[in-house]
């Protein structure tokens, strides 16, 4: 092993040594058990890469970090991201578009996947050479992003669904991708976990507060969105999300339907038809599944096929028990 590939594997084994010695809880709502910190749950393979990317990333003014909790509409913000902000040189409506051949999450990654498999080579070289504006996406709660991440005036777009479309959305997704062999918690089981705030990056009420609040603290760097309103508008919140990402339509270019084509560009439908969606691959290893996972339904209200009204209540009733008093309320959606 040369000196270098020697400093990476000890730099990251530190994070290694660190996870594992968090507590884990006994069971996940897929086939894997989480760990907590910072009173947050995560999937165990992600803990590591999360530590090391809280600790090494230098955050840019000029960069922009999507967050949302698992199945809240990451696939789709990415999308609608990436579009708005390299409209000048990939118009939406052309039939030519980045995303017409490459997933979402190949434009717009995951900042801790960056982190993954790092023992060789830290991304920091990957990062440095990356052109502005950068895209990230994280599910990591606010308070472990970088600390680097407040101070840099960096903007920060928080998508919230509506936890029980999530919890359905997700459950079908881990048995989608579950590894070979393994066994799923079953719907039930999974549902007490998750109301009992273990989920990945849960419990859900505390990462939508702790974004909540930041959003209102800083304005101008942080936007809070919801799933529903972007289904409801999509091309309202698409203008807003321009205009708070520094580059809002022209005149010119509302009168010619660019904000329509984004939208377009970006709908199940459209997504969905696309080769590398379809048929690519996401992840490596015992993780990797295919794309097509990300795109289901995309339905608001779809947990009302899936679950009692005793089981939205009891959920609703917790979630809006525990936002009392932040500013933040789901009811009504
Ligand atoms: S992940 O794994 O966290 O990145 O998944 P995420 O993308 O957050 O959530 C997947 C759900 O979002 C729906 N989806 C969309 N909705 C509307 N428009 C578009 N373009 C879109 N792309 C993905 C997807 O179908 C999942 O929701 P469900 O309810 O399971 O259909």
């Amino acid at each position: 092993m040369i000196v270098g590939e020697s400093g990476c594997a000890d730099a990251f084994s530190k994070y290694e040594a660190l996870a594992s010695a968090l507590p884990a809880s006994r069971q996940g709502l897929g086939s894997a058990p989480y760990r907590k910190h910072d009173g947050f749950w995560y999937p165990e393979h992600l803990m590591a890469p999360t530590l090391a990317m809280r600790d090494t990333f230098a955050a840019r003014p000029t960069d922009v970090i999507l967050a949302t909790m698992p199945k809240s509409g990451t696939t789709w913000l990415k999308a609608i991201v990436y579009s708005v902000v390299h409209r000048g040189r990939h118009a939406p409506a052309r039939e030519r578009h980045p995303l017409l051949a490459t997933s979402p999450h190949e434009l717009v990654p995951f900042l801790h996947s960056l982190y993954e498999n790092r023992r060789a080579a830290p991304p920091g070289p990957l990062l440095e050479g990356m052109p502005p504006p950068r895209l990230f996406a994280v599910h990591a709660p606010f308070t472990a992003l970088p600390a680097s991440v407040p101070g840099s005036g960096c903007r920060v777009v928080y998508l919230c669904r509506d936890p029980k479309d999530a919890f359905v959305s997700l459950h079908h997704f881990l048995g989608e991708i579950k590894p070979e062999g393994s066994e799923m918690t079953p719907f039930a089981e999974a549902f007490d976990l998750f109301c009992g705030g273990v989920s990945p990056f849960g419990p859900v009420w505390d990462h939508m507060a702790e974004y909540w609040k930041e959003s209102v603290a800083r304005p101008g760097e942080v936007m809070f969105l919801r799933y529903e309103h972007l289904n409801e508008d999509a091309v309202g919140t698409v203008r807003r999300l321009a205009e708070f990402l520094g580059c809002p339509f022209t005149d010119e270019e509302v009168a010619s339907g660019v904000p329509e084509a984004v939208v377009a560009l970006c709908s199940l439908e459209r997504m969905r038809s696309v080769r590398a969606n379809r048929d690519g691959v996401h992840g490596t290893g015992r993780w990797s599944f295919k794309n097509m996972a990300f795109f289901r339904k995309g339905e608001v209200g779809d947990w009302k096929a899936h679950m009692t009204p005793e089981m939205a209540q009891r959920l609703d009733g917790i979630v809006e028990e525990k936002l009392r008093g932040s500013g933040l309320s789901l009811a009504g959606n």
